[in-house]
């Protein structure tokens, strides 16, 4: 049950952490350079970074229906844990979608050296990744302050 929590906890580390890098650092450090030192940078940055969520998102999904078990099923479960599986549900999506079809879409622009194809699907990309670091922000927060009542 330990180990399913310590990785339930590195996956959320890494995606969300992950995203709030993205997002708040490198995107607004990176948008003083020129497009074509930009987007391939940006693309392969993420290139490294998705794999790794996928990795993170995984480990996350698994861990969390472990925990749920282990505690005594989904049944029984509050609704922060509730809350918790579809708002993570809902994120996996999104990544999935991000991976799938903007970020090939930069993927293949940039290969090809096409910055006016490229500069869109990095926008819709960063649109997706603020989403899903709110969603992410929120969860924790259901997560942390649904587990003990702050009011007895
Ligand atoms: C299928 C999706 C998920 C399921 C089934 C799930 C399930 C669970 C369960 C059963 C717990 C233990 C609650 C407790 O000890 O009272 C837990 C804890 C937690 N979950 Fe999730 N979860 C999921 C997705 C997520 C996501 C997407 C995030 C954040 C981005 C997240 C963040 C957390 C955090 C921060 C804790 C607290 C860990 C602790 O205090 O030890 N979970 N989750």
């Amino acid at each position: 049950m330990q180990i399913a929590r310590w990785l339930h906890l590195m996956g959320v580390v890494v995606w969300v952490g992950g995203m709030f890098f993205a997002h708040l650092a490198l995107r607004p450090a990176a948008q003083s350079l020129p497009p074509p030192v930009r987007l391939p940078l940006l693309a392969a940055t993420l290139s490294r970074f998705f794999a790794w969520a996928g990795i993170a998102v995984l480990a996350i999904l698994a861990s969390g229906v472990w925990l749920a078990e282990a505690m005594g099923g989904f049944r029984g479960a509050g609704g922060a844990i509730h809350a918790m599986t579809a708002i993570g549900v809902a994120m996996a999506a999104v990544y999935g979608y991000v991976v799938s079809v903007p970020y090939r879409r930069l993927r293949d622009a940039v290969a090809e050296g096409k910055w006016e194809a490229a500069a869109p699907a990095m926008a819709t990309i960063r649109r997706l990744v603020g989403l899903n670091l709110l969603l992410g922000v929120s969860t924790i927060a259901v997560a942390v302050l649904g587990r003990s009542p702050l009011v007895p």
